[in-house]
Formats: C-alpha cells, sequence, structure tokens
C-alpha cells in the first residue's frame, strides 16, 4: 500500500483520542486491575498513538511492542513517545519512558502483518491491541487473525476502525458521486486482499463470539466541525486523491468539492467503531 504519512497520523490524534469509546477502555481496566505488569503487542502502530491513548488504563509496569512494516513510523514513533513522556531513556531495540505512575517498556517491531498475522511469535502477550487498521484487512485476514490469537486465549482491544459511514455538512452536490467512489476505493487492497473496509467490526465479532469470547462494541465516531479546519482540510484532499485514483468522478467536480470542503462551516461526522474481545473464563 501506499503508506501513511506520518504528518496525517500526528494530525489526527487528538481527534482520534476524544472519539475512542471510554466504557470500553474502563472495561479494559477492570479487565487488568489488580495486576502489577502488562505484555500488549500494538499492531499497526504507525507514531503509538494506540500506546498514548490506553497506557493510563493498563497497569503500572508495562512492556510494548510495536509492530508495523513502515521503519519510518516505527523511529518517529519513539521521537512523539519521547515529547509525551514525563522521562524517557533510548533502548537498544526502542525506547523506556514514564508517565504519570506508569512505567513502559517499549520495543519497535518491524513486521508485516499481511505475511505474519500473529507476530509475538510463541510468547503471547497479555494483551493484542489495534488502532484504525482492521479497515485496510481482507476477510480472510481477519479469519486467520481471530484464529491466532484465540488459540492463545489473548484479549483484544481495538478503537477506531472506520465503519464506512462519513457524512458531511453542509450538503454538497458531489457529495453522492464522491461518496460512491470514495467507498470503492475504500474496498480496494490495502496489502491483505480485497479491504473488508466498513464491515470489519462486525466480522470480528461474529468470528470472537463463535470462538466463546465476550465481545463489547461501540461507536467512535470523529465529529470534526469549527476548531478542526486542517484535519477537515486533510480528510478533504485525502477523500479527493482516492477519489481520483479511481477515475470515477470527473476532475472538475473533484476539484469544486474540495474547494467547498475546504471553506470555514464545514463539518464531518465520520464513523468509526471500537471493539474489547475477553477470552472465554
Ligand atoms: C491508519 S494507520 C494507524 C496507525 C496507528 N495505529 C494510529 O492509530 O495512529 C495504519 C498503520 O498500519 C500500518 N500497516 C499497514 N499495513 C501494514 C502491514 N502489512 N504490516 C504492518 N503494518 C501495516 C501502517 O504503516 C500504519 O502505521
Amino acid at each position: 500500500m501506499s503508506g501513511f504519512a506520518p504528518d496525517w497520523l500526528r494530525l489526527r490524534e487528538s481527534a482520534d483520542h476524544a472519539a475512542r469509546d471510554r466504557g470500553l477502555l474502563d472495561k479494559l481496566a477492570a479487565y487488568f486491575a489488580g495486576r502489577e505488569a502488562v505484555t500488549v503487542v500494538d499492531l499497526g502502530a504507525g507514531l503509538g498513538s494506540n500506546l498514548r491513548a490506553t497506557a493510563s488504563y493498563l497497569p503500572k509496569v508495562q512492556r510494548w511492542v510495536l509492530v508495523d512494516h513502515d521503519p519510518a513510523l516505527l523511529a518517529a514513533a519513539c521521537e512523539v513517545i519521547a515529547a509525551w513522556a514525563d522521562s524517557h531513556q533510548p533502548t537498544a531495540d526502542g525506547i523506556e519512558a514514564r508517565k504519570g505512575d506508569h512505567s513502559l517498556h517499549v520495543k519497535l517491531k518491524h513486521a508485516d502483518l499481511a505475511a505474519d498475522v500473529a507476530p509475538w511469535g510463541s510468547s503471547a502477550p497479555d494483551l493484542v491491541t489495534a488502532a484504525a487498521l482492521l479497515d485496510l484487512v481482507s476477510a480472510d485476514w481477519i479469519a486467520r487473525f481471530v484464529a491466532a490469537f484465540t488459540r492463545a486465549r489473548i484479549p483484544f482491544y481495538t478503537a477506531l476502525t472506520h465503519d464506512g459511514g462519513t457524512q458531511w455538512n453542509p450538503p454538497h452536490p458531489g457529495d453522492a458521486a464522491m461518496d460512491s467512489a470514495f467507498t470503492r476505493h475504500f474496498g480496494r487492497d490495502k496489502g491483505f486482499g480485497p479491504a473488508v473496509g466498513g464491515a470489519a467490526t462486525a466480522l470480528m465479532a461474529d468470528r470472537l463470539s463463535a470462538a466463546g469470547y465476550e465481545v463489547s462494541r461501540a461507536p467512535s465516531p470523529w465529529r470534526l466541525g469549527a476548531g478542526d479546519a486542517a484535519l477537515l482540510a486533510a480528510l478533504a484532499d485525502g477523500w479527493a486523491e482516492a477519489v481520483r485514483e479511481t477515475g470515477e468522478v470527473a476532475g472538475i467536480v473533484i476539484d469544486e468539492w474540495v474547494e467547498a470542503r475546504k471553506r470555514p462551516g464545514n463539518a464531518c461526522m465520520v464513523g468509526h467503531a471500537d471493539l474489547l474481545a475477553l477470552p472465554p473464563a
């Protein structure tokens, strides 16, 4: 796939953190309550946004493995963690950081998840996480991934899986054409086979329930408006780029739509979902 720009991941982080469902995070915290330490593998970690959103809900001592196929993002993740932490020091394979009364030992792992659905090898972590990843994968990948971590009875927490629903406001005559072309682009192969896109959370939930897991789901939409101009503009540019690649919408329509979407007064609701899956007792 074409890769994720660090600027885009930085720009979306505060909207992502604000959108996460607090009820699922509290349930995750309750699951690990009383534990002193936890090991976590974060898939498609990017700049480590998921670690920063989740760390305060987990036990005081945390050993994270951040997995990504983009070495530049992993290297930048250490810089972002260092800037976020109260104190830090580099290690041979990552970084150690303190944030509040939490101590985090972070290891970077370069791996292609399309080829390796279970990059923890033979030492199963206490928790597997992923954020803004599952809409990129295929139904076949989900089946293999769920089989791998349910076999090891590992809990799984995922946030911000795009559910395919986006509502721009105010309405624009180009919306319908842009939306249908974007949706088709969303289903293209992102390196894992044909992407499940908006169906990802439901597919995961069905497979996890069938494996006996207790599954909780909750919406986590972005509600962007006044104050989110930079993210709205980047979102509109991203849509335009994707729609252009489909060749389904005339360039002049795309240009006019993007220009209108960057004017003050726009708002956008982007549908996402979070999911927490706990193994059978
Ligand atoms: C939308 S970004 C989300 C990043 C981060 N989890 C966050 O919430 O900001 C998707 C991430 O998945 C990674 N990714 C995509 N395909 C991958 C693959 N085949 N193997 C490993 N990582 C992959 C990308 O490099 C990117 O960091």
